[in-house]
């Protein structure tokens, strides 16, 4: 266990179970361990009638900066990548329960993807979306490229997945990431009061509807994997090193 996740079951949202970022020192960037125990509390969800909602925060200001780029430098100089991120990716994808969200600040790479699986993200309206994914010499991950163009259209999805541009909240609100701006304030109360409705719901009737309007999950599976593949080699690469180690390096010259 880490208490860089916090499991909480909130006492005011009985059915709740909060899984909290909490590394906000490193803006929240998701380590080894981090995803370990977010996998857990996925799975032990799945398994426990008294889960009926999950919800994922972050910090005030930051949701997550990504992946920690100390463990992707890690592999790329010959190291282990480990199943964690990978089998996090697939128990996001095949949870059973209601998955919402609340976002304040920076949202990037993983930090943004997350949110394709959510039903319900709620963003505040200082928060950026980000994935620069190819400016690290890296590919979508989380299923994101089968995701996204299926949510907002090819050339949205390439903006965001490609290109690296930032998507503001009303951006990501009109592209269909999120369901509703809130102020900074707000979007921890307002994320919780989502779910404790959710939670609310009649269980069977709930989970027949989610599984209808997210169809058949075998293909995000597959996508996960397919992209893992070329993450994995991109990581590799002179490319993807040269640009850690630019990250590792900022502030020194
Ligand atoms: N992995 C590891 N550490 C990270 C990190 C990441 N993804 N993002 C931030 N951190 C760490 C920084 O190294 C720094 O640590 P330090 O205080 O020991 O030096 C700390 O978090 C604060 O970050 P800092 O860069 O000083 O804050 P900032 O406000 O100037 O910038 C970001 C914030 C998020 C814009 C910047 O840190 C960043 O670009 N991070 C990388 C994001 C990224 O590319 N993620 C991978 C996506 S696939």
């Amino acid at each position: 266990m880490t208490d860089h996740i916090l499991i909480e079951r909130p006492e005011n949202a009985p059915g709740v179970q909060v899984i909290r970022l909490n590394r906000a020192e490193k803006k929240n960037a998701i380590t080894r361990a981090m995803y370990q125990a977010m996998t857990d509390a996925l799975k032990a969800g799945d398994t426990d009638d008294a889960v009926r909602a999950t919800l994922f925060l972050g910090s005030e200001g930051c949701f997550s900066a990504g992946n920690d780029l100390n463990d992707f430098m890690a592999f790329a100089m010959g190291g282990t990548m480990g199943r964690e991120v990978i089998d996090f990716l697939h128990a996001l994808a095949a949870h059973g329960k209601p998955l919402v969200s609340g976002v304040d600040g920076l949202a990037i790479g993983i930090g943004t993807t997350i949110h394709l699986h959510c039903d319900l993200t709620y963003a505040s309206s200082r928060t950026e979306f980000r994935t620069p994914f190819v400016d690290l010499a890296l590919v979508p991950e989380a299923a994101s490229s089968l995701l996204a163009p299926r949510l907002m259209g090819h050339q949205r999805a390439f903006a965001l997945l490609a290109a690296g541009e930032g998507f503001s909240a009303a951006a990501a609100r009109d592209a269909g990431l999120v369901y509703a701006v809130v102020e900074p304030a707000a979007v921890e109360s307002e994320a919780l009061a989502a779910a404790r409705r959710l939670a609310a719901k009649p269980p069977k009737a709930l989970a027949i509807a989610r599984n209808l309007i997210r169809g058949d999950r075998a293909d995000v599976a597959a996508r996960i994997d397919e992209e893992a593949g070329h993450f994995a080699a991109q990581l590799k690469s002179p490319e993807a090193r040269a640009a850690f180690e630019a990250f590792m390096a900022r502030g020194r010259g």
